[in-house]
C-alpha cells in the first residue's frame, strides 16, 4: 500500500523517480507526487489520479535528488492536498511515507502552532522534523528524533532543501535500497529500480539510512549499524509487460512454468520445514485474502496426504487464538508480498508466545521472511497485478510438496507437481483462452454469480469468488456444495451463472448432484472438470491431476475474471479500492 521511490545520483532524478513510480503503481493509484531538490529549495508537484496517465516530464525541473510517492488513501480522502510528499510550514522539508501513524492525533495536537494543509498522518512527520531543525539538530538527527515519536508502522523518506542528505527509515513497512555506481535508489519494492541495479540492501526494522554521496546506517538511537548488499535474482523481463497488454494475463500465462519453478527447491530446506510441521504441537496456516484461501486448501491437502490436522486461520482473526498458543505451536504464514500487516501481526502475537514461524513468500527480503525462523520462496518472479494468480498456484504447489515431504514421499510429490506443470503448459493455449473469452462475454451482463466446490475445491470456490469480485466487480460468492440447501440455493434464479468445480475425486458425484440442484432451479452451470457432463451448460476442461486439482481448477476462473473485466472495461491490473500490498490493518 503506497509506493515510495527516491533517487540520489548523477542522473536526472526527476525522470528516474517518475519512471519508478510508474513501476510501483500497483502499490496504490489514488494520487501521486514528487519532491525535487533544487539549490537551495524544494519543489513539490502532486496530482490526483494514476501516475501512468502523466506524460509531461518536461514540466518538472531536473535534479539529481528526488523523492516520489504513489498513494493508496488511508488517512484522508483522495485529494491533491492529501497526496504525498508532505512538507513543513516553510516548505524546506518534504516527507513521503507508507504505513500508519497510530498516535498522529495526539502529535497533531502537540504541533498545533504549525500550519497543517492536509488530513494525513504523514504531515506531522514534516512538522516534527521542522521543530527539531529549529532546535538546532542536523537534518539526519532531526529526522531520526522525529521518528522515535511515532507509534505504528512506517517507511519514511525525508529530504531537505538545506541538507545534502536524504534520510530513509523503516519500522514495519518495507524499504529497500538499490546500490548503483555512485547512485542510490530507495524504494518500497525492487521493481521500482530493477532496470538500474540488482544490488540491494533491505532495511531492517529500526534502521535509518543516510544517503548523499555515500551511505551509512544507524539505529533510531544513533548507534552505527552495518548492512551488506545482496544480489537479487529477479530480472527486468519478469518485472515488465514483455509484450502483454496487462500484467494479469502475463502472470496467468506464466503459470505454464511457475508451478514447476515453485517445486524446484532445496530438498534439505523442504525436509527441514516438514520436520518442523511434524514436530509441532498445533500448526496454523495463516494468510489473508487469497493467501488465506491457499491456507484453507492446504489444510485439506495435509489432511488427505499427510493425515495431519492443520488449522487454517485468516491473519486478522489469528490474534483471537492467542490463548491456545504455546512454544510448540507452529505458524506457516502464506503471503505473496511478505508485507501484509494482518499476517505480520499474527506473527508478532505468536512470537510473544514463543511459537515458531515458517513463511511461504514470494518477495525476497520481505518483512515476513525476516521475521520467520525458516522460509520457502515461491520463485514466481514479481507479481504486479493486484489480483494474485501465479503466486497462488505456486503456494498451493508448495503446501502440496510439504504435505508429501511430511510423510517421506517428497519425490512422489515433486513428480506429481512437475507433471501438473507440463499439463498447464499444454492447457494454456490460444484456443483455451478464446473459449473462456467467449464465456466472459456471456458473464459480463450478470450482476451475481456463484461458485461451488467440495473438499479440496471448496477453498477454490471461495478463491474463485474473490477473483470475480476484485477485477470484473461481479457479486460472486463461493459455497461448499453441501451448504446450498441450507440457504444459498434461494438465490438461484433463471439464468444465474454458477461454476461447479468438479474434480475426479471422492466427492465428484456429490458436487455433480449439487450442480444439478442448481440447474433444476434455472441456474446456468459452468463445469470446470476433466470430463464433460450433461449437467453442464458450458464445460471448461482441465487436466485430471488428482490431489493437485485446486491448481488447475482455479486457473480458468482467473482467466474468466480477466476477460470479464475486459468486457466491462475494468482495468484488470488496478482494480478500484485495492492495492497490491496491504500494509495496514
Ligand atoms: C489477491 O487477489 C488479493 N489481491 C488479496 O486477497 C491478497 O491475496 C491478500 O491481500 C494477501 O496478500 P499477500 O499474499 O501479499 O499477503
Amino acid at each position: 500500500m503506497c509506493g515510495i521511490i527516491g533517487y540520489i545520483g548523477p542522473r536526472n532524478g526527476t525522470e528516474v523517480v517518475i519512471d519508478g513510480l510508474k513501476k510501483l503503481e500497483y502499490r496504490g493509484y489514488d494520487s501521486w507526487g514528487i519532491a525535487i531538490k533544487g539549490n537551495p529549495s524544494l519543489s513539490v508537484h502532486k496530482q490526483v489520479g494514476k501516475i501512468s496517465d502523466f506524460d509531461d516530464l518536461a514540466s518538472l525541473p531536473p535534479s539529481s535528488v528526488a523523492v516520489g510517492h504513489t498513494r493508496w488513501a488511508t488517512n484522508g480522502s483522495v485529494t491533491k492536498a492529501n497526496a504525498h510528499p508532505h512538507t513543513c510550514c516553510r516548505g524546506k522539508v518534504a516527507v513521503v511515507h507508507n504505513g500508519i501513524i497510530e498516535n498522529f492525533q495526539e502529535l497533531k495536537q502537540e504541533l498545533r502552532s504549525h500550519h497543517f494543509v492536509s488530513e494525513t498522518d504523514t504531515e506531522i512527520i514534516a512538522h516534527l522534523i521542522e521543530d527539531n531543525l529549529s532546535a538546532g539538530m542536523h537534518f539526519k538527527d532531526a529526522v531520526t528524533n522525529a521518528l522515535t515519536r511515532l507509534e505504528g508502522r512506517f517507511a519514511v523518506v525525508a529530504v531537505s532543501a538545506d541538507s545534502k542528505n536524504v534520510v530513509a527509515a523503516r519500522k514495519g513497512s518495507p524499504l529497500v535500497i538499490g546500490i548503483g555506481k555512485d547512485e542510490y535508489f530507495i524504494a518500497s519494492d525492487i521493481p521500482a529500480f530493477l532496470e538500474h541495479t540488482r544490488d540491494v540492501i533491505f532495511l531492517d526494522d529500526g534502521d535509518v539510512a543516510t544517503i548523499s554521496d555515500g551511505i551509512s546506517f544507524t539505529d533510531f538511537e544513533g548507534g552505527v549499524v552495518h548492512r551488506e548488499p545482496v544480489e537479487i535474482t529477479w530480472n527486468v523481463e519478469q518485472a515488465s509487460l514483455n509484450g502483454h497488454e496487462h500484467y494479469m494475463i502475463k502472470e496467468i500465462l506464466e503459470q505454464r512454468s511457475t508451478v514447476g519453478l515453485a517445486v524446484d527447491q532445496d530438498d534439505a530446506k523442504v525436509l527441514k520445514v516438514a520436520k518442523m510441521i511434524n514436530e509441532a504441537y498445533g500448526t496454523f496456516f495463516i494468510g489473508c485474502g487469497t493467501a488465506g484461501k491457499v491456507g484453507l486448501v492446504g489444510s485439506y491437502i495435509f489432511s488427505t496426504v499427510a493425515k495431519k490436522h492443520v488449522n487454517a486461520v485468516v491473519g486478522s482473526e489469528f490474534p483471537s487464538y492467542h490463548d491456545f498458543l504455546t512454544p510448540k505451536t507452529l505458524l506457516v504464514c502464506i503471503s505473496q508480498s511478505g508485507e501484509t500487516a494482518d499476517t505480520l501481526e499474527a506473527i508478532e502475537v505468536a512470537k510473544k508466545k514463543g511459537c515458531k514461524v515458517v513463511s511461504i513468500v514470494n518477495v525476497m527480503g520481505s518483512t515476513m521472511l525476516r521475521m520467520s525462523d525458516e522460509y520457502i520462496l515461491c520463485n514466481s518472479g514479481p507479481e504486479k497485478a493486484v489480483c494474485s494468480t501465479k503466486v497462488t498456484t505456486a503456494q498451493i504447489a508448495l503446501l502440496t510438496l510439504l504435505a508429501y515431504a511430511c510423510v517421506g514421499r517428497l519425490e512422489e510429490g515433486k513428480r506429481l507437481l512437475n507433471s501438473v506443470s507440463l499439463k498447464l503448459d499444454v492447457m494454456l493455449d490460444g484456443q483455451y483462452l478464446d473459449e473462456i473469452r467467449f464465456l466472459a462475454k456471456k458473464l459480463a451482463g450478470h450482476e451475481s454469480m456463484y461458485i461451488i466446490g467440495r473438499g479440496l475445491n471448496y477453498p477454490m470456490a471461495l478463491e474463485g469468488a474473490i477473483k470475480m469480485q476484485e477485477v470484473p466487480y461481479i457479486h460472486a460468492e463461493g459455497f461448499a456444495g453441501g451448504e446450498l440447501k441450507h440457504g444459498p440455493i434461494a438465490l438461484i434464479e433463471d439464468g444465474t451463472p454458477c461454476i461447479a468445480l468438479v474434480a475426479n475425486d471422492g466427492v465428484k458425484n456429490e458436487i455433480l448432484i449439487n450442480a444439478l440442484e442448481i440447474k433444476s432451479r434455472g441456474g446456468f452451470i459452468i463445469g470446470i472438470s476433466p470430463k464433460d457432463n450433461d449437467i453442464f451448460d458450458f464445460w471448461i476442461p482441465v487436466p485430471d491431476v488428482a490431489i493437485a486439482s485446486p491448481i488447475v481448477n482455479i486457473i480458468p476462473i482467473q482467466l474468466l475474471s480477466y476477460f470479464t473485466a475486459l468486457e466491462k472495461n475494468c482495468d484488470p491490473d488496478k482494480p478500484r479500492n485495492l492495492a497490491k500490498s496491504v500494509t495496514v490493518k
